[in-house]
């Protein structure tokens, strides 16, 4: 009695030991799982053992210890299945996270866009470049030779009031070059023609900045010089300039003027790019726009710049591109083009 009275006790503390430790365990590791199936209830598992002591135990007891047993048996095989579900779950939300999802819709990348000005410098060059024009550029700091003399501006002559100098220094010789015609003097200088050359850049001028005006801008010069360039040759480039900027149904005129370097000079109007012709605020109801001024080379040139005006004729001519882009995109105020809001530059991504 007492022999199997103490079976029964060591048998329900056995069970009750092994079951804390089944209810207790977690993992969520296969491999920690299956050791714990092992421990429990492989061939020499605890409570397989468990089972095999149980054939000891005194008929009377066996119904309670037997149902116990049981009990421990399948709260273990449940332990076992549910960890194993819980870490195949893990595993798969895991690759989920590794994995790139490639339904996503990719990072939105904003698409820049070029300024107005690059834009048109750019069609600019274009557009001579296909009728044999090469590029040129020279110094935004010239000298008073490349922007006044060479080009026939006497000393003390009101042309050079036309133009706002910028000074270096106080030192009178030394200037921001005011206009890009100093560059056709750097080109003659060093070439013979013929010459055929654009000179884009900027230009800067001693002027309160307001809506019309601005104190830095950008031109274009044009230079032609061979022999026999006639004031027709200068008509037609820029005639073909105008229809292929604006549109074939541009019109164009040419009006007396005057520039120092120029004889005879002229500036050159196209039909307004805004209303066609048949008159609105932007032409001021004149149904013209004037773009840029021009004129034939002045011998005092050429010789200036030991070019032989008796054997070579040139014409030549220079625009403002903020002005060509104005009446491009029709835009008013020229300070928009210095400002850089995006909201304005926006405007012209699909331009390239
Ligand atoms: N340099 C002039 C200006 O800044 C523009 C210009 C006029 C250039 C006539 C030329 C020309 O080459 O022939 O206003």
């Amino acid at each position: 009695m007492i022999e199997s009275a103490s079976k029964e006790i060591i048998m329900i503390d056995r069970i009750d030991t092994i079951k804390a430790e089944v209810e207790s365990f977690e993992s969520l590791n296969v491999e920690e799982i299956e050791q714990f199936r092992i421990r429990m209830l492989g061939r020499k598992g605890l409570i397989t053992n468990l089972f095999k002591d149980f054939k000891e135990v005194p008929a009377e007891q066996k119904k309670e210890i037997g149902q116990k047993l049981n009990q421990l048996k399948v709260l273990a095989n449940n332990k076992v299945e549910e960890l194993n579900q819980k870490a195949s779950r893990q595993k798969e939300a895991d690759q989920k996270e590794d994995k790139p999802d490639l339904t996503m819709p990719a990072n939105f990348v904003e698409p820049g866009s070029r300024h107005p000005i690059s834009i048109v410098r750019n069609q600019i060059n274009s557009i001579f470049a296909r009728i044999g024009y090469v590029i040129s550029e020279g110094p935004e700091i010239e000298n008073d030779w490349h922007n006044f003399s060479a080009l026939n501006f006497p000393e003390n002559h009101p042309a050079r009031d036309m133009q706002d100098t910028f000074f270096i220094e106080k030192t009178p010789d030394i200037t921001l070059r005011t206009h890009t015609s100093s560059v056709q003097v750097r080109v003659m200088e060093n070439t013979q023609p013929p010459v055929r050359t654009i000179s884009p850049g900027r230009v800067f001028r001693n002027e309160a900045i307001s809506a019309r005006a601005h104190c830095i801008f950008h031109q274009v010069e044009g230079l032609y010089v061979d022999e026999d360039v006639s004031f027709a040759d200068l008509k037609q480039t820029l005639y073909y300039f105008a229809r292929e900027m604006f549109g074939s149904e541009t019109k164009t005129r040419f009006r007396p003027s005057f520039f120092p370097f120029t004889e005879p000079s002229a500036e050159m109007d196209i039909s307004c790019t805004l209303c066609g012709g048949s008159g609105c605020t932007m032409c001021k109801y004149s149904g013209w726009v004037e773009i840029l001024g021009c004129g034939m080379v002045d011998p005092n040139v050429l010789d200036n710049c030991n070019i032989d005006s008796k054997k070579y004729t040139g014409f030549a001519f220079g625009m403002g591109i903020e002005r060509v882009a104005a009446l491009k995109y029709q835009i008013n105020d020229l300070r928009l083009f210095f400002e850089n809001d995006v909201r304005f530059l926006k405007q012209f991504e699909a331009v390239l």
